[in-house]
């Protein structure tokens, strides 16, 4: 690959092979679900591997361009599990890295509950302060933070939320 990268013209570094890593954590499998089509979207731009943050070692992070981080919202942010996770990377690690982060969340417009609206209109989802401990670390914030809904707490993910998923990751590009 290195043979080969000194004579590629700087236009075509989009064509570059891309290595993503998804570190996700999820309690009722809705979350994982997601993760998966985001390595399917991103499996279109190179190897591409989702793993529960338990799983993930030092060498899966060391070696890939863009790390995907995703978390169930669950009392209006990040799980503490991977919050530790990220949290406890050494600084600067993520230097050099593409970043963005994922939730999944319930549509508060389909509850019908005032209080829970204001709450998560003042409060938010998981996503957003996941994606601000990855550039803490160093990342590059590569496209915004998404969520993406469940029915109900234990899911299923919302019709459709699956191939949203894919395409928004499809859509992520190296070259930003
Ligand atoms: C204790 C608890 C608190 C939750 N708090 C929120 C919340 O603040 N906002 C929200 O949109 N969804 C909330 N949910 C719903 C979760 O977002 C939902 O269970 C999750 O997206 C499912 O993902 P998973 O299957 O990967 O665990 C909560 C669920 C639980 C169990």
């Amino acid at each position: 690959m290195h043979v080969i990268l000194k004579f590629v013209d700087k236009t075509d570094i989009k064509a570059i092979p891309m290595t993503s890593l998804i570190i996700y954590e999820s309690v009722f499998g809705n979350t994982a679900l997601v993760a998966e089509a985001v390595r399917e979207g991103l499996s279109l731009q190179g190897e591409a591997v989702a793993l529960n943050y338990t799983e993930v070692k030092e060498a899966d992070i060391a070696r890939a361009d863009l790390i995907v981080a995703g978390s169930p919202t669950q009392k209006f942010s990040t799980m503490p599990g991977i919050r530790k996770f990220i949290g406890d990377l050494p600084a600067g690690s993520l230097k050099g890295k593409l970043v963005t982060a994922f939730d999944t969340r319930i549509d508060v417009k389909k509850i019908n509950n005032r209080f829970l609206s204001l709450m998560a209109g003042i409060f938010g989802y998981a996503a957003s302060p996941l994606a601000a401990q990855l550039r803490r670390k160093g990342g590059k914030l590569v496209v915004p933070a998404m969520g993406f809904f469940v029915d109900d707490t234990k899911g299923p993910l919302t019709e459709k939320e699956a191939e949203r998923a894919r395409t928004w990751a499809g859509a992520i590009r190296t070259d930003r």
